[in-house]
């Protein structure tokens, strides 16, 4: 293993933020910044329900996952063109690229957006071309993953992967979303099924408010790659021992677990824990634009709480590329682009 050389604990946040890095868990919606959801509403000639963008703002404060996914899903109103699916992606893109992320997956879902009159094909559409833009113009690799809404019914996910079918080769893989506690991952085992034998990679949310059960379900009913959260595996030692024996990454979420008030404070967050346990952590800023930071301000804040190291740091970029779907030559290019920048740190 390549021995990262320590760095003084004011230079960390430099390295951090000019480490190359996946980002693996981001809802696009999440990513709609107050000013483009009025952009966007003016464009369509749509109502948002706050005066403006500081009033909106400041109702982002929220007790659970619950209270966050009711203002969530009213922003996705303004979401109504191919365009609109496009501009939102794009932002986020040139954002992330900002953040120096080489690689990033991308989930959305087409269930809140048909729900809204929005056929499938317009979210397909606008969010594939701009992660097609984000390759040419800004350099960096893009992939999409559709989420089915877990407090929805297995018939609903069902309609949902049919109408994605046709657009197969534009998406990397199936995730699980939404409300988590009363809606554990086995009500999905058939529709996950379905997905894997159409070569689609598996991902879902488990272990964000949910019990350890959950994760156990996600990977033995659902059969995942990787758990989306999963800070509540720190609760079960067989689970993490699980985890351990089989490489399943977990993509992190530090800001957003601070916001949705699953731990007190970034300080009482388990993430070094799980990084001394050896488990496949990363970092990530699920939905950025309404819990505080990009992924560059999760990894910059947790540092400072948590007193983590250049070691831990290199740990978290080199797990991001290895939990990632992209082919296994890009991925030991980006792997060798990270331990350039930490050799030549200074
Ligand atoms: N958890 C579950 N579903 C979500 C989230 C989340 O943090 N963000 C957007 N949809
Ligand atoms: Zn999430």
């Amino acid at each position: 293993m390549f021995r990262v050389k320590p760095v003084a604990a004011g230079r960390l946040p430099e390295l951090l933020r000019s480490m190359p890095k996946a980002e693996l868990h981001m809802h696009i919606e999440g990513s709609l910044e107050p000013e483009l959801i009025f952009a966007l509403a003016r464009r369509n000639d749509l109502q948002v329900p706050y005066p403006d963008v500081e009033s909106l703002r400041r109702a982002y404060v929220f007790g659970n996952l619950q209270e966050f996914l009711d203002i969530y899903h009213a922003g996705t109103k303004v979401l109504r063109n191919e365009q609109d699916f496009y501009d939102m992606a794009w932002a986020y893109l040139r954002r992330a690229a900002a953040d120096n992320v080489l690689h990033a997956e991308l989930f959305f879902d087409t269930q809140t957006h048909t729900g809204h009159g929005v056929s499938a094909d317009v979210v397909i559409n606008g969010l594939h071309r701009a992660c097609a833009d984000a390759q040419t113009q800004l350099g960096i690799s893009a992939a999409l993953i559709l989420c089915f809404l877990r407090h929805l019914s297995e018939a609903e996910a069902f309609e949902a992967l049919e109408q994605a079918i046709p657009y197969r080769d534009k998406l990397v893989g199936i995730g699980l979303a939404s409300s988590e506690l009363g809606h554990p991952p086995e009500k999905f085992a058939r529709v996950f099924a379905k997905a894997r034998s159409l070569a689609f990679r598996l991902v879902a949310h488990a272990g964000e408010e949910g019990p350890p059960a959950y994760i156990w379900s996600a990977l033995e009913a659902l059969k995942v790659e990787r758990i989306d959260h999963g800070v509540m595996a720190m609760q079960d030692p067989a689970l993490i021992a699980r985890l351990l024996q089989d490489g399943v990454p977990l993509t992190v979420c530090p800001l957003s677990n601070l916001k949705l008030r699953v731990f007190p404070s970034l300080a009482e967050h388990n993430l070094g824990c799980m990084l001394e346990a050896g488990l496949v952590a990363t970092v990530n800023s699920d939905d950025p634009a309404y819990f505080g930071g990009y992924v560059n301000e999760n990894f910059t804040q947790t540092f400072a709480a948590l007193g983590l190291t250049a070691a831990d740091a290199y740990q978290l970029a080199y797990n991001s590329f290895e939990a990632s779907f992209i082919d296994a030559s890009v991925k030991r290019g980006f792997q060798d682009r990270l331990a350039e920048v930490f050799e030549t740190f200074e």
